[in-house]
């Protein structure tokens, strides 16, 4: 287990069902608090979930994003806030054990293994690599 004690699951509040004015994030947030609950003991790290206002995937909604300091941050789209929860606590399992948060498509539950739209390396990561590529 490692030690990381700042795991962000991030909604899309702002996301609309296609072709409807329906915003389902907040129905999102719910079920996912819910049965985050649920899965307790399960997943190794407390996850806060939250919501803001759009992340830029607005033609994949509803898009949910898996963030911590020293993780790679996940951009989700096409979650539906009934279908995809158990894919989600599955990701939060299996995020909150992932050292640096790097994973392939393959070991993504479910629908997260296609729908991801961005997987962004920890700023710390990042740097590292940088600072290897100029010497
Ligand atoms: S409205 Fe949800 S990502 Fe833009």
């Amino acid at each position: 287990m490692n030690t990381h004690q700042d795991h962000k699951i991030t909604v899309c509040t702002s996301c609309r069902h296609k072709g409807t004015q329906c915003r389902p994030g907040f129905e999102l947030i719910e079920n996912l608090r819910a049965a985050l609950k649920v899965a307790g003991d399960a997943i190794p790290e407390d996850f806060a979930v939250s919501g803001v206002a759009c992340m830029a995937g607005c033609d994949r909604p509803c898009t949910v994003a898996y963030h911590c300091s020293q993780k790679a941050t996940y951009l989700f789209g096409d979650i539906d806030p009934n279908e995809d929860i158990d894919d989600l606590v599955a990701f939060a399992e299996h995020y909150s054990e992932m050292q640096d948060g790097w994973c392939s498509s393959v070991d993504r539950p479910g629908k997260l293994r296609t729908s991801t739209l961005a997987r962004v390396p920890s700023a710390m990561i990042a740097t590292q690599s940088s600072m290897a590529r100029a010497s």
